[in-house]
């Protein structure tokens, strides 16, 4: 049974009716790390794991969501959301809703029976995948987690669940939303690699470096007048004006900065369906999130560097927000399978805990997987 047949199947057993149903998947962010939100660029991946929504419309004003993951219901009154989360499942949908409705839209009860395979706090976005699933709305999208879920996120991970390209990775600039995909040089798998350390998206560490790059922007301006976020402030800039900031400031400034160009020296390869150089380039972006972003931690260290010593191997780095989650790594796809057995017993081996090691490919963004027209929701503005 496909699975959009298995959940009308388990809607109609649930709430007696038909439904539509939406897919959108989680992500793994190539390159361009904590740079989203300072306006720069990244490059991330959809990836063959989803969360899937199955919808029909209530006559009142109530959301009755089921999870099948979690095996839980939960009733909320869509007038009564208010503008903060509680640190449940629901956050996720519950929050898309009420930034649909802050935003003008009136919204009517619904019957929600959601379901997902993207790894749960393993910094694959599976919070983006339900976010875009539930309310397939770019910019509230990323409101509803910032200001309900109170994590301040960028904008990548939605950005990606909505416009992922099979076979492609996209090229986001960050401040101009523009973007290109770009195709995945065909000789390479993408191995993601959790080190099962979970992955609260330490929201207050994630939040405290944000903070510090918008400090570090407030103490360049000075010498650097009109310049909007780190994306405006060259290598050079920031060399000249260190005495303006603290050590710790300068180095989560030249983190973000020489990230930026290490997105564009990637896109470079990949554009003219190279790998050389990829593995120097993933090396120093891991690096800098070490050193200098601070994000990193033995698991994710630990899992890079016996990833570099396999066959097959064209680079890898930690992925996502950090403090735990995966990494992410280009592999010969002669070799994926033996890389897939080796990094496993590497890694129990040196931390005691048996890694969840998957071979991907990057997969398409958001989509209406099946209409159930007489049962379509109204949204009414
Ligand atoms: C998390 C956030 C993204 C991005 C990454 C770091 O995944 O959700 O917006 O900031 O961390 O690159």
């Amino acid at each position: 049974m496909n699975k959009a047949h298995e959940l009308l199947t388990s809607f109609k057993a649930r709430f007696g009716t038909g439904a539509s149903i939406y897919r959108a998947p989680g992500r793994v962010n190539l390159i361009g790390e904590h740079t989203d939100y300072n306006d720069g660029l990244v490059m991330p991946a959809a990836i063959g794991f989803s969360c899937w929504v199955a919808i029909a419309p209530r006559d009142d004003r109530k959301l009755i969501l089921y999870s099948q993951n979690y095996s839980e219901a939960y009733e909320a009154d869509l007038d009564e959301l208010g503008g903060r989360g509680s640190g449940h499942w629901t956050d996720y949908p519950l929050g898309v809703a009420w930034a649909l409705q802050d935003a003008g839209y009136r919204l009517r009860g619904a019957n929600l029976y959601i379901a997902g395979d993207v790894p749960l706090g393993a910094g694959l976005s599976s919070s983006a995948a339900i976010e875009v699933s539930t309310g397939y709305s770019l910019l509230l999208c990323q409101r509803a987690e910032n200001e309900f879920v109170g994590a301040r996120v960028g904008i990548m991970d939605q950005f990606v669940s909505c416009h992922g390209r099979a076979g492609h990775a996209l090229l986001i600039d960050c401040r101009s939303l523009e973007y290109r995909s770009l195709r995945l040089p065909p000789k390479v798998s993408l191995v993601i690699c959790n080190t099962m350390v979970k992955h609260k998206l330490q929201a207050s560490e994630y939040n405290l470096r944000r903070a510090e790059c918008e400090e570090a922007v407030r103490k360049l301006s000075a010498a650097l007048p009109g310049i909007r976020s780190l994306r405006d402030v060259s290598l050079e800039q920031l060399a000249e004006n260190r005495s303006l900031l603290s050590e710790t400031l300068y180095r989560r400034c030249r983190h973000v900065i020489s990230e930026n160009w290490r997105v564009r020296s990637v896109a470079d390869l990949f554009e003219r369906g190279k790998t050389d150089g990829l593995r120097e380039v993933m090396a120093a972006s891991h690096d800098s999130l070490r050193d200098d972003y601070e994000v990193s931690c033995q698991e994710l260290d630990a899992m890079v560097e016996i990833a570099g010593r396999q066959r097959g191997f064209y680079g890898a780095r930690m992925t996502g927000g950090g403090f735990g989650g995966c990494t992410i790594n280009f592999v010969d796809v002669e070799r994926a399978g033996e890389f897939q057995r080796r990094v496993s017993a590497g890694y129990e081996t040196a931390m005691g805990l048996r890694p969840d090691i998957y071979i991907c490919e990057a997969s398409q963004g958001a989509e209406l997987v099946e209409t159930a027209a007489e049962n379509l929701p109204k949204v009414t503005r």
